[in-house]
């Protein structure tokens, strides 16, 4: 692995004066999956929302079951998975669902890149808005409406990094591929879904996650910081005359 490799460097580097930040710099530039991360932290607030690609195997059980109960009725319900990152989500569905019509969308190319290649069935799409002109039965943002920064520094007033009106503009931008009776499903967030004006058109699924602990490094509409109060609320139904 590169990180071994400059191991060496690193110990000297420990007692030179900037040579550590330097030595950072440096490894970004040269690993070109930490690159692309970086460029994508730029771009934050111009389309990007996290730019971590983190994601894990069945990330969210708990509420992958709700989903796939709530979509039973659907023979064939349509379903976006919204930073779908290198596409484990969009797996953990199928296998609940094998009859879904499942979109994985991500802004990182090397993450869709291995989506593919990991699931050459799948329809992965390379960018940072839901397909245009297509509506959803289910609309899922799972540790996407974030931003780094906020988990690391949790400052008193995010508008710095992330203001709470960017948020809205991501909720408002997903439920445009929401169709009417359709679920949303919002979770690792660093703002709540009930503060947006989006959310009077939703009711409020009872699911709580049992197996994840609730937010609650979170800001409010005004951009402070709100302090212990976890948010638990994961899944909301648009109603059906909107
Ligand atoms: C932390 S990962 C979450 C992956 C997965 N949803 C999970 O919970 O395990 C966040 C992903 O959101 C993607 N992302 C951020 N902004 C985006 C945007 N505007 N459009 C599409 N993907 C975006 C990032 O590239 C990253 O892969």
């Amino acid at each position: 692995m590169l990180s071994d490799r400059l191991e060496p460097f690193r110990r000297i580097a420990r007692h030179l004066p900037y040579a550590m930040a330097l030595g950072r710099r440096l490894h970004v530039l040269l690993d070109p999956e930490l690159r692309t991360v970086a460029r994508l932290k730029r771009r934050q607030g111009q389309g990007v929302f996290q730019h971590w690609p983190h994601t894990e195997v069945d990330r969210y059980p708990q509420l992958f079951d709700a989903l796939a109960e709530r979509l039973s009725g659907i023979e064939a319900p349509r379903i976006l998975s919204f930073g779908c990152s290198s596409g484990e989500e969009v797996r953990a569905l199928r296998q609940r669902l094998p009859q879904a019509r499942i979109t994985g969308v991500d802004t990182n190319p090397r993450a869709i890149a291995r989506a593919r290649k990991a699931d050459a069935d799948g329809r992965y799409l390379l960018a940072e808005l839901p397909p245009a002109g297509e509506q959803f039965d289910a609309v899922l943002a799972l540790a996407v409406l974030r931003h780094g920064d906020l988990e690391a520094f949790a400052p008193e007033d995010c508008s710095a990094v992330m203001p709470f009106a960017r948020f809205a503009e991501g909720v408002a931008m997903l439920e445009a591929a929401l169709a009417p009776g359709g679920w949303l499903a919002i979770f690792n967030a660093h703002f709540r879904f009930a503060d947006t004006d989006t959310a009077a058109r939703y009711d409020v699924d009872p699911l709580r996650l049992t197996d994840h602990v609730a937010p609650d490094v979170i800001w409010g509409p005004d951009n402070r910081r709100l302090h212990r109060q976890p948010y638990g609320e994961v899944l909301f139904r648009k109603l059906r005359d909107c």
